[in-house]
């Protein structure tokens, strides 16, 4: 089912570790709040005439019912509930939203209070993913986080008192400031809150980012890919003993309360993202905003013009965004990439019957290797990583693809 993702690209300052799009600054607030309801306005237009570049694939994506909602950063915890607000209801007044939609919102620790909390409740957000990171003060000192430990187990409180249930934490692993003794209780902390789904990712290092530079200047730690390796068996056991299930490389869940809205990625489902550096995706083909606010502002205001002027919508020029159409070569590859994440798998029917023999066949022969050498599992048609295979997913993914 078809969701829409809302990227709000601010944050209070940068964390040294990240390298997602946002600014340290919230001087461009009101102008991107301006821009990104231009954004859900004309696009949805545009969906419906089928016009503005919208290919036919994305259209019944429209009258389909819109099952997720996803508001990413950056930090959307940022804005106001009323600035929320105004942003759900015109996604709901433009596109059809199922009654009991998914809508989830990312949030960071420090920018919550009980208040806020029941304002994002009586909005209709039913479901938070939280950026915890650790429950330790020399961890998140480490990754220049702006909360403490103690106000990490607070919103978590005052989250289930607003009355959210569906809640997921966000955990970094293979710290130097870590062992194993304390991402064990890191886990403790987690379990003992009896949330119903865990994102645990290992810390990389991302180009250009501050911690990268940091460790390159001999200032911060260095990480170690042991530390790590160390950490995600952890990970992968004791989630296994208290009943959650692995279903993607970073993500855990209490059965059936996986995120809908990052499924459909992995399924291959049509998803409209609005905002700076926010994707879409129409079954054939992606399409990508521009990764920056200022040129974001400014396209949006030169395509409202050249509207105001009556020029021909195909016309139109959108630079603040680029497209590309997929080949099957590149579907089939995307589908291998995507599949191979989850514990889903590749499913070698469905491939044969989607896409060709052609594709099928290829997949199962370049397998063979890789079964043998034990880095990828088969049963009867779906190919699949274990947990300790997962790991290592894109460089199977890499011997599997066409291109
Ligand atoms: C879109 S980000 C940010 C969400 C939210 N702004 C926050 O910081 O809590 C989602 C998550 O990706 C993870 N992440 C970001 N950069 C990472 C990195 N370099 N290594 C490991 N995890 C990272 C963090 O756990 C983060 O919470
Ligand atoms: S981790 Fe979250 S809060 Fe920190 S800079 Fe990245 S998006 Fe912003």
């Amino acid at each position: 089912m078809p969701g829409i993702y809302i990227h709000i690209p601010f944050c209070k300052s940068k964390c040294g570790y990240c390298g997602f799009y946002s600014l340290p600054s919230l001087k461009l607030k009101e102008r991107f709040l301006e821009a990104l309801k231009k954004e859900i306005i004309e696009r949805g237009v545009s969906l419906s005439a089928g016009d503005c570049g919208s290919s036919p694939a994305m259209r019944p994506a429209l009258k389909d019912n819109i099952h997720t909602l996803y508001f990413g950063g950056g930090t959307p915890s940022l804005l106001s509930i009323d600035e929320i607000g105004d942003i759900l209801h015109l996604i709901k007044d433009t596109y059809t939203v199922a009654e009991n939609a998914e809508i989830t919102l990312e949030a960071n620790p420090d920018t919550l209070s009980p208040e806020y909390l029941e304002g994002l409740r009586r909005l209709g957000v039913n479901r938070l993913s939280i950026g915890i990171q650790s429950f330790f003060d020399d961890d998140l000192q480490y990754l220049g986080r702006r909360h403490d430990a103690h106000h990490a187990r607070q919103c978590l409180d005052w989250a289930k008192q607003a009355g959210f249930s569906n809640i997921s934490i966000d955990l970094i692993y293979g710290l130097p400031t870590s062992n194993a003794e304390q991402w064990n209780k890191n886990l403790d902390v987690f379990f003992a809150y009896d949330l119903p789904h865990l994102s645990a990712y290992a810390l990389t290092l991302e180009p250009n980012s501050i911690l990268t530079k940091q460790i390159e200047f001999g200032k911060a730690r260095p990480i170690s890919d042991d530390d790590a390796l160390r950490d995600y068996g952890i990970l992968c056991q004791r989630t296994k003993e208290n009943g959650f299930l692995h279903y993607e490389i970073s993500n855990f869940c209490r059965p059936g309360m996986h995120s809908k809205h990052n499924a459909s990625y992995w399924f291959g489902t049509p998803y409209i993202g609005f905002g700076p550096s926010a994707h879409s995706y129409d079954g054939t083909s992606r399409q990508w905003n521009v990764s920056s606010v200022e040129k974001y502002i400014d396209t949006r205001r030169e395509t409202v013009r050249l509207r105001d002027l009556e020029v021909p919508c195909p016309e139109v020029p959108c630079p603040a965004s680029e497209k590309e159409q997929l080949s099957p070569e590149q579907c089939y590859d995307e589908y291998v990439m995507l599949r191979l994440r989850t514990h889903w798998g590749i499913d070698l029917k469905w491939l044969k019957r989607e896409m060709g023999e052609r594709f099928s066949s290829y997949c199962e022969q370049h397998a063979q290797p890789l079964i043998a050498q034990g880095h990828l599992s088969q049963t009867r048609e779906f190919l699949y990583l274990t947990d300790e295979q997962m790991l290592f997913a894109d460089g199977v993914a890499e011997e599997l693809f066409w291109e």
